[in-house]
């Protein structure tokens, strides 16, 4: 039971202590598609932001940029968070930050409830089906009525392993079957990111909405 717990944290600690931020597999400059999709939702720039296994993304400085102050960045991995942290140096100060396993968390069931859910590159490595269950609870405990998910993974056309891990690959329906009991699919869209290799990784981003009960 403690090996489930601490196994996946010490292979993510691994992977970020073992490369710089812009070599590893996943990494993007330009978080554009879920740039594009928090933009479009309008919401206010204080709603509280979820960004979950946020890593070292870059999606946290653009977002700052623009002006939200109510970013909350989570990962399993303490590592990755520092690694975000330092990069932001004083502006680290603006994020709320919590250490927490997605599928066996202790402190994000307790928080305030959010607007918006981000995920990129995290669900797809739940590959066990209690894991899927433990994170759509998660979602269902955390975000508001009303409020937001989005959610990028591999898509069935994508690879089977990222960071060396076997990866659960999705279609839309696939993640609507998934999320949809207390959600609405608002939209979801192909993308081809290319990776730090220059190598295609087609990723499937859904947004969306929490039913109001
Ligand atoms: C492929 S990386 C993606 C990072 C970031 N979302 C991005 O787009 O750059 C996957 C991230 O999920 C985190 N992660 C993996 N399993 C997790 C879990 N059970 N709970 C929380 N975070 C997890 C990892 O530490 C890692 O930072």
């Amino acid at each position: 039971m403690k090996e489930e717990i601490t196994a996946p944290k010490e292979h993510w600690n691994r992977a970020y202590l073992g490369r710089k931020t812009e070599e590893l597999g996943w990494y993007e400059e330009d978080p554009q598609p879920s740039l594009d999709l928090i933009e479009g939702l309008g919401l206010a720039k204080d709603a509280r932001q979820l960004h979950v296994g946020v890593g070292a993304s870059t999606l946290i400085d653009h977002l700052l940029e623009k002006g939200y102050t109510s970013l909350i960045a989570t990962d399993i991995s303490a590592e990755a968070l520092k690694r975000l942290q330092s990069r932001l140096g004083s502006q680290q100060d603006k994020v709320e930050w919590v250490i927490d396993d997605l599928v066996h968390a202790r402190t994000l069931p307790h928080m305030e409830p959010v607007q918006l859910w981000h995920d990129r590159a995290v669900l797809h490595f739940f590959v066990e089906e209690s894991d899927r269950a433990s994170y759509v609870q998660l979602m269902k405990k955390v975000i508001a009525p009303g409020g937001f998910a989005i959610i990028a993974t591999f898509s069935m056309e994508g690879a089977h392993l990222c960071s060396g891990l076997p990866v659960h690959r999705y279609d839309a329906p696939a993640l609507e079957e998934l999320i949809g009991d207390e959600f609405r699919m608002v939209k979801s869209f192909d993308y081809t990111f290319k990776n730090p290799r220059d190598e295609d990784r087609p990723y499937v981003y859904t947004l969306f909405q929490r039913v109001n009960n």
